[in-house]
């Protein structure tokens, strides 16, 4: 198994036949369907919790290498670095960072009662890390019919839904809210099997995100809802 990277600011271009399976899965999932959803997704994600327990999601242990800051952000040796993670399940990007570096201090939350739950105002003039799927990911082409909620947002069959992200659409969520944009950009990933010749595009999009100093409002934190094969 090789795993290529490389990164831009444009969508991945799509085959002939994806195009085609994506223009004719159009059809929405009936408005009662997307109500029920919506009031049913902390307990959709708390069963998929006592389901799987802690055995889906693999430790991410490439956050540093992607968002550099959580070294670097420190104005001296040994300071203590405190970051929030939002949707923090059952710490598979958190324990990674804790193990790889002790003079971080963590809150957590998630809506799951099976995680933990801690929640932090933040201080000023820090970033938002952020990272979840990207338009146009494998998984994004792998559901079925009937699964669409919406513009690039999807249902599984157990009920938790995913969004596919588009650079312009976080732009304008976080410059829309007074965030500066440091980077905002696709992260592409194939997975080659050459043994079964399977070439499987993931894409991610990554983004730093940076509060003036002046508002006292700024966060400093790391979001990640990125699915179970961790780049
Ligand atoms: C795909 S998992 C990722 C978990 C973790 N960040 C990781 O990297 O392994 C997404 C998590 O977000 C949580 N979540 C989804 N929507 C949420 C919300 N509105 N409020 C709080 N947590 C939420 C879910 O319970 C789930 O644990």
């Amino acid at each position: 198994m090789a795993c290529l990277q490389r990164k831009g600011l444009q969508a991945r271009i799509l085959t002939s036949e994806e195009k085609e399976k994506l223009q004719s899965d159009q059809a929405l999932v009936s408005d009662f369907k997307q109500q029920k959803l919506e009031n049913e997704a902390q307990k959709n994600w708390d069963l998929f919790y006592k389901r799987n327990s802690t055995n889906f999601f693999k430790d991410r242990h490439w956050t540093t290498r992607e968002f550099e800051e959580l070294k670097s952000c420190r104005e001296f040796e040994g300071q203590k670095l405190t970051l929030l993670e939002a949707g923090c399940g059952v710490g598979n990007c958190l324990f990674p960072l804790l193990e790889e570096d002790l003079n971080i201090f963590a809150y957590a939350c998630d809506f799951s009662p099976r995680a933990v739950e801690y929640v932090k105002v933040l201080k000023p003039g820090k970033n938002v890390l952020f990272r979840d799927y990207g338009l146009y990911d494998h998984t994004m082409l792998r559901f079925k019919a009937s699964s669409k909620l919406g513009e690039n947002f999807y249902v599984r069959q157990d009920g938790t839904r995913s969004y596919f992200f588009t650079e312009e659409f976080l732009t304008r969520l976080f410059v829309g809210s007074g965030y500066e944009e440091v980077v905002n950009e696709y992260v592409f990933r194939e997975t080659v099997n050459k043994k079964e010749g399977l070439c499987v595009p993931r894409v991610f999009l990554q983004g730093k995100f940076r509060r003036p100093p002046r508002d006292l409002s700024t966060a400093a934190l790391y979001h990640q809802a990125g699915d179970c094969i961790s780049p």
